[in-house]
């Protein structure tokens, strides 16, 4: 039988096509690679519901793939009852971590909130992982970059913190 998953972890933008679904995809390759894969439960959700269903942004998936990582889920939106599933909830920037901490029912759910970035020792305080929607390709790649760093500093502190 697979082990029991010792913690998880629910990655959350806007519209759950582009970034979080990024940080889904290289946090799922890299446990992986540290054969964590049943130890780690990953997931993503946008804070809005537009996208709803669909498979990450061509352009994301396309980055992706570029990189050897295959973004495959399908967007949903975070929904309070959330917060029950998930011991980390990370938000992209200062506006889904706003609405999470809105939609939180209490103080315990709250706690679980951080910001993403906090995780990479080279984002300054605060800092978003920004939305590429609306630009060019070199957002997407740095997108990629951010999520990757962040992904290497978050796994450093699960494995200090839970019995992985
Ligand atoms: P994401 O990017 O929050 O990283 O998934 C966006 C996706 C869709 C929209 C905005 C941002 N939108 O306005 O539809």
């Amino acid at each position: 039988m697979a082990p029991e998953p010792a913690v998880s972890v629910c990655f959350v933008c806007l519209g759950n096509i582009c970034r979080s679904p990024t940080a889904e995809g290289v946090m799922k390759h890299l446990i992986g690679r540290h054969g964590l894969s049943d130890r780690v439960q990953v997931e993503s959700a946008g804070t809005a519901g537009y996208h709803s269903g669909e498979l990450p942004d061509r352009r994301s998936r396309a980055a992706a793939r570029a990189r050897g990582l295959s973004l495959e889920s399908r967007a949903r939106q975070f929904t309070a009852a959330d917060f029950e599933r998930f011991d980390y909830v990370l938000a992209m920037d200062a506006e889904n971590l706003g609405h999470l901490l809105a939609l939180a029912p209490d103080a315990a759910a709250r706690a679980k909130v951080r910001l993403f970035s906090a995780f990479d020792p080279a984002s300054p305080p605060g800092a978003p992982v920004p939305d590429p929607y609306h630009g060019g390709p070199e957002g997407f790649e740095r997108v990629l970059d951010l999520c990757e760093a962040a992904c290497e500093g978050l796994l450093a502190h699960l494995r200090r913190e839970h019995p992985l």
